[in-house]
């Protein structure tokens, strides 16, 4: 193993993604990428459901520099009150730069010694894929689901782009 990519989006599975991949990363002496994609037209519905980082609203009000007449509890309160345009866009900016910083810091408490991180919009997987290639990743891990609201399917759409576009190993965690 040469280079670990992991792709978080914030949710629950992401962050065993991060912790699993952290792990090998650490016991391999590999350097470990973390990705995120942004996603700025439907944000409010998969960030309001992201329970786990409702504490990051009061840093992102704050690192955004949008102005709030009150500072919103919940990530809901925060996008409700945020109509869009370039505020969406600097707040979305914000947590996702936070979701990244996270899960580098919880790698490094892990022993990973290299990490990097990258930033992208678009199509999710295709995004991914592309990281894939640029870091020149040989494992891909991924958590099994994600944000998303439908939990019918056994493997999230994102998750299953990149299982079965991806030129190197996919690790999907649950
Ligand atoms: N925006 C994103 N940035 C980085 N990684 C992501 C992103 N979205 C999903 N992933 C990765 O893909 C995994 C599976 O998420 P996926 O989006 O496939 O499932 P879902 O949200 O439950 O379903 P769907 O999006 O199809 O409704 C996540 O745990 C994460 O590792
Ligand atoms: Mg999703």
């Amino acid at each position: 193993m040469k280079h670990i990519l992991v792709a978080t989006d914030g949710s629950d599975a992401s962050s065993r993604a991060v912790e699993q991949a952290a792990e090998l990363a650490a016991k391999f002496d590999v350097p470990l990428t973390v990705g995120h994609v942004l996603h700025f037209e439907r944000p409010a519905n998969e960030l309001a459901r992201m329970a786990e980082v409702e504490h990051m609203v009061r840093h992102a009000t704050q690192a955004s520099g949008v102005n709030f007449p009150n500072v919103p509890d919940t990530m809901l309160g925060l996008f409700k009150d945020t109509a869009p345009g370039d505020n969406t866009v600097r707040l979305i900016t914000v947590i996702g730069e936070e979701i990244v910083k996270r899960a580098v810091d919880r790698a490094k408490e892990l022993g990973v010694k290299t990490t990097k991180t990258m930033i992208s919009q678009g199509d999710t997987a295709d995004a991914i894929l592309d990281m894939i290639d640029e870091t020149g990743t040989d494992m891909c891990v991924v958590g099994h689901r994600g944000l998303g609201r439908v939990k019918t399917m056994l493997l999230g759409s994102v998750a299953l782009k990149v299982v079965q576009q991806a030129g190197c190993s996919v690790l999907s965690v649950r």
